[in-house]
Order: C-alpha cells, then sequence, then structure tokens
C-alpha cells in the first residue's frame, strides 16, 4: 500500500517515509504508473506519425537517445503489428539522414502492410513476413545486410516467452556489431503477475529472463544500461515497459 501526501511532499510505502523529490519515492511511484498502466492498457493509446505504436513513450524516447547516439545503417526489429515502431525508426533515420529499416513479423495484416507501404517513410522500411525464428527468415534478413552496414542494431518485440527471445538472442545476436545493442524487449512481464492478460508462469518464462540467459552463454554480449546523454535531475534509472533490455555487444 502506498500513501502520498501530496500536500506534505511526503510518500509512505512499507512504513517508511520519503521526500516525494527522492529518486526512492520517484521509483515507488513509478513502479504503481507502470502497474496502472499495464490494467489500463495504456500503451495502446498512442500512434507516431499516423501508426499505432504499441510502446511506452519513455522507451520511444531512450531509444532514440541510443539511435542517436550510434547512428546506425540497419535497424532490425522483430514485431511489426500495426508498423508504428517501424515508422519510429525510419523517421530517426530520415532526420539522422542515416540507417534503414527491416521487419518481421509472423503476419503481416493486409490493412497494417498497406498503411505501411503507403506511408511517405516507407522507403526507409523493408518488411519481411514470417517466424522471426524461422531459419530461412533470418536468412533473409542476413540476405539484406551488407558489407557497408557496420553498425546494426536489432530489437526483438515479436512473441516474448523465455524460448522464443533466447532463440531470437541467439539467431540475431551476430548480426549487431560491436559498441551497438540487441534490445530485449518488453521484460515487465515478470513484474505484472497477477494482473489482467497476464499467465501466471511470467515471473520466469519472459524476455528478461531471456536475455540473462543469453549473457550467461555468450561473453560477446553484457546488459548495458545505457547512460542518459542529458540528467540535469536526480533520477537516473528508466521508468520503462523494458527492464535490463538493452545488451552491448562488447567483442
Ligand atoms: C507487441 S507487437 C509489436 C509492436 C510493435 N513493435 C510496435 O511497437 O508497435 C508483437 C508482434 O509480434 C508478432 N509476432 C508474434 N509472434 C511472432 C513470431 N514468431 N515471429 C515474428 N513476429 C511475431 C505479432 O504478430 C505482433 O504483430
Amino acid at each position: 500500500m502506498i500513501q502520498i501526501d501530496e500536500k506534505e511532499g511526503i510518500v509512505i510505502f512499507q512504513d517508511k517515509k520519503y521526500n516525494i523529490g527522492s529518486p526512492e519515492a520517484f521509483k515507488i511511484i513509478s513502479n504503481a504508473w507502470i502497474r496502472s498502466g499495464w490494467d489500463a492498457k495504456y500503451v495502446y493509446s498512442f500512434a507516431w506519425m499516423g501508426r499505432p505504436i504499441i510502446q511506452l513513450p519513455e522507451d520511444m524516447v531512450r531509444t532514440q537517445e541510443v539511435i542517436f547516439d550510434i547512428k546506425p545503417d540497419v535497424i532490425i526489429e522483430t514485431g511489426i503489428a500495426h508498423g508504428g515502431s517501424l515508422i519510429f525508426y525510419a523517421g530517426l533515420c530520415k532526420t539522422i539522414e542515416k540507417g534503414r529499416i527491416i521487419g518481421i513479423d509472423i503476419e503481416i495484416r493486409e490493412h497494417n502492410r498497406k498503411a505501411i507501404e503507403e506511408h511517405f517513410l516507407y522507403p526507409y522500411i523493408t518488411m519481411i513476413e514470417g517466424s522471426s525464428v524461422d531459419e530461412s527468415i533470418v536468412n533473409q534478413v542476413k540476405t539484406q545486410l551488407t558489407d557497408e552496414d557496420k553498425t546494426v542494431i536489432v530489437l526483438l518485440d515479436s512473441n516474448h516467452t523465455y524460448d522464443h527471445v533466447l532463440k531470437e538472442l541467439r539467431m540475431y545476436g551476430d548480426m549487431v556489431s560491436v559498441g551497438s545493442y540487441i534490445v530485449a524487449t518488453d521484460g515487465v512481464m515478470e513484474n505484472v503477475v497477477g494482473a489482467p492478460r497476464t499467465n501466471p508462469d511470467w515471473d520466469t518464462n519472459n524476455p528478461k529472463k531471456a536475455l540473462e540467459q543469453f549473457v550467461k552463454e555468450n561473453d560477446n554480449f553484457i546488459i548495458d544500461e545505457p547512460t542518459f546523454p542529458f540528467n540535469e535531475g536526480v533520477i537516473t534509472e528508466r521508468v520503462t515497459y523494458w527492464p535490463s533490455a538493452f545488451l552491448k555487444r562488447i567483442k
């Protein structure tokens, strides 16, 4: 149970009092906000340049910080849905004047495909339909990469089970360039067990557990929190659906 006294500027949690502006209080409130947002389906309420994007805006902003920093030649994303994230990344590529996107989805619905293909940012996008862990699909992605593509980042946002994400990490990891990232999104599943639209096994069956296993078996990668490029406040942790999601390739 959390008590918030806005007038006094205090938060009471587990019999402890915190100043409302402290990092501890911010984390307590943020965790509750994440849980409330999960139940309220808050992430299903945004569009990016006309296409629905199923992301927490803070995750988009933080990813933008990383993409602007590394300026990838290629952004690979598994999980297209309505195409909002493809359009988001394509817009960044247009602005930076560098990069293109390869998106993979097991089912690209006709109306989504049409809307994405008609979008003014479509020239930056290649879509591949099929399971992201199907060998032939992975080979199709690989054939899109050339020697010119020095910096490649991969974002995994398709099927979020442990087995699927671990397979994706193993199959896409070697496409990531040194200094860049493979990002296993939606580790939040671990923290929302018991909420609507969850399964009881999500405490272990989730992308975060998969990435933890992957870094144990692959010493080319470490879990790395990208540092905030700007921070004049006291908060140093992301408010996110993607806890510990960024795996940096170090060799
Ligand atoms: C969470 S949505 C993606 C959201 C999108 N990235 C965005 O930000 O708006 C997950 C997508 O993964 C796709 N998917 C599920 N299983 C898949 C698989 N085995 N391979 C590829 N895509 C898959 C689903 O069809 C769905 O469109």
